[in-house]
């Protein structure tokens, strides 16, 4: 490989360079082809500036024939051009391979960087003032509903009593891990794929501030006592701590061990009983426990426990008091509910395939409750007793299912089938007879799923995935269709009273 840096003209010693900042060598052509074409919105070095991060981590949603054709005809109604014009089809594949190519060197994402991302846009609304006043809106702010709008990159703030939309605004590219509320519901905080955090005013409908913590952040978690902003990256291995008033970084958290290894982080919750938040971990087997109940300044605190496991376990859900975990295990034959405060594994789960415990609820079933979940990869939704952690019933579905939802004044529960041929249909499950009593078809052909409740559970929100998307209304009881609302690929909507009650209905 030596033999190319021969000629040490400006293009081997830009690849010189290129190499000295870990892009690899084998890949000139390309690197030079993004320096000339694509650095100046992604980045030189890929992480993103004013169009997103290009590299495997951030683009493993994206299908390789998804990525070129994106390249090549560009993205309508956005900064995207298209390049057939300009550059060959087998230049654009190399580009394609190029952005799927992991960095040689993961970039240092410091406090420095960190801190010169921070921007408070409205100063006046961290200061005390906030508190005081109304939204600037008549609809009820507690049945409101924010709308991610994946297709093109935006929220919509929907009025849940007369479904008309008060706002809509653009979001960073790609939000991940759906908002989270201040217990009040007065402020919401989103994260993005590429590492932003905002901080959004729900009554003045105005970003306060916002900040880059990470290349790429998984989802993002506030502490009960509306506090702490805590951030789980998979880019670098990290935890972010936020001040939950302003963004300023309070702490970054690197998630190693001893032995100098680290992990990505799949998930943060907060974990109000306990005051801490709990992280699942993609490749320790172990959670770990952030208490913010002490001091946390940016030398000291905050105290996190690591808590060892016998498996590693990445989706979990807890239960109401925070006491037990239960999780999947990765051999897909079983899961294990574990106790947080014993530090062990208390019982087994009849739990095959690939559970979705993230997305698992809960109701009351003659005198217990049980915890429903769907499964990614089997045509089933499991129902488990919690009282002693049998499995009931498994429900035959026609498909994998992705989210399962309900609310507490509501009889039904909700699942979507998400892959394979049947994604448009939505099955509707009796919570009394566990039987499901209605398979619904709303748009033949379109990926049907994710269901949310108004406030009072009377009406049920599903979404339509698609770019031509829509939201569609069902009276909850009558399981009749009321109307439709064109949403860009409506991925996830947050009724505020049902996340900041935590409702049993749907996951936090
Ligand atoms: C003028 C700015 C600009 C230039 C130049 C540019 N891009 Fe983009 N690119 C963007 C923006 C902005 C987006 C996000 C569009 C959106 O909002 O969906 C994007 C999106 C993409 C995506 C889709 C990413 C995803 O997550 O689906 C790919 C792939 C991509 N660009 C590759 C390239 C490549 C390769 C080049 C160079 C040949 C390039 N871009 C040049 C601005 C640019």
């Amino acid at each position: 490989m030596s033999g190319r840096y021969v000629l040490l003209n400006s293009k081997s010693l830009f690849f010189l360079l290129a190499a000295s900042i870990g892009i690899p060598a084998y890949s000139q052509v390309e690197a030079e082809l993004f320096q000339t074409h694509c650095a100046v919105c992604h980045g030189s070095d890929r992480l993103g500036v004013s169009g997103p991060a290009l590299l495997p981590e951030n683009l493993r949603r994206v299908r390789k024939k998804q990525a070129a054709s994106s390249i090549a005809n560009g993205l309508p109604a956005t900064q995207m051009p298209a390049f057939s014009g300009v550059l060959q089809p087998e230049e654009i594949a190399s580009l394609v391979e190029f952005i799927y190519t992991p960095l040689a060197k993961t970039p240092a994402w410091d406090e420095q960087t960190i801190r010169r991302s921070h921007r408070v846009l409205n100063p006046e609304l961290v200061e005390g003032t906030a508190k005081s006043s109304r939204p600037v809106y008549e609809a009820d702010p507690l049945n409101v509903f924010l709308v991610v709008e994946a297709g093109d990159h935006h929220v919509s703030v929907l009025d849940g009593d007369t479904f008309e939309t008060i706002h809509r605004f653009k979001s960073h590219y790609a939000l991940h891990g759906g908002p989270k509320y201040t217990s009040d519901g007065r402020f919401v905080y989103f994260a993005s794929r590429d590492g932003w955090v905002t901080k959004y005013d729900m009554y003045r409908l105005e970003i306060v501030a916002e900040t880059r913590v990470a290349i790429n952040t998984r989802n993002l978690a506030v502490s009960g006592d509306d506090r702490y902003v805590l951030v789980g990256n998979y880019l670098p291995h990290t935890m972010i701590m936020l001040d939950a008033t302003d963004l300023n970084l309070i702490r970054i958290i690197p998630v190693t061990d001893q032995q100098g290894h680290s992990s990505r982080v799949s998930a943060v919750y907060t974990a109000e009983p306990r005051q801490s938040f709990i992280a699942a971990l993609k490749d320790f087997e172990e959670v770990w426990e952030v208490h913010y109940s002490g001091q946390i300044s940016k030398i000291g605190g905050p105290v996190i426990d690591r808590i060892k496991l016998d498996d590693y376990l990445d989706d979990f859900f807890f239960d109401s008091a925070y006491e037990n975990i239960m999780g999947a295990a990765r051999n897909a034959k079983n899961g294990q509910v574990f106790n947080l405060t014993e530090k062990r594994k208390v019982a087994d789960l009849d739990l095959t395939g690939m559970p979705h415990l993230g997305s698992g609820i809960t109701w009351v079933y003659n005198d217990t409750v049980v915890l429903a979940t769907p499964n990614l990869q089997e045509n089933t939704v499991t129902i488990i007793d919690t009282n002693n952690w049998k499995t009931i019933k498994k429900l035959e579905t026609l498909g994998p299912g992705f989210f399962m939802r309900s609310h507490e004044n509501s009889p039904y529960a909700w699942v979507d089938v998400f892959v394979g041929p049947n994604k448009d249909v939505m099955h509707v499950i009796d919570k009394a007879t566990l039987e499901i009593v209605r398979t619904l078809k709303p748009a033949p052909g379109k990926t049907s799923g994710h269901i949310e409740f108004t406030r009072d559970g009377r009406f049920a929100v599903l979404s339509i995935w698609e770019m031509d998307g829509e939201l569609i209304v069902y009276d909850a009881k009558t399981l009749e269709e009321t109307r439709r609302i064109p949403m860009k690929k409506p991925v996830g909507k947050y009724n505020v009273y049902n996340k900041i009650t935590r409702s049993s209905g749907t996951s936090h």
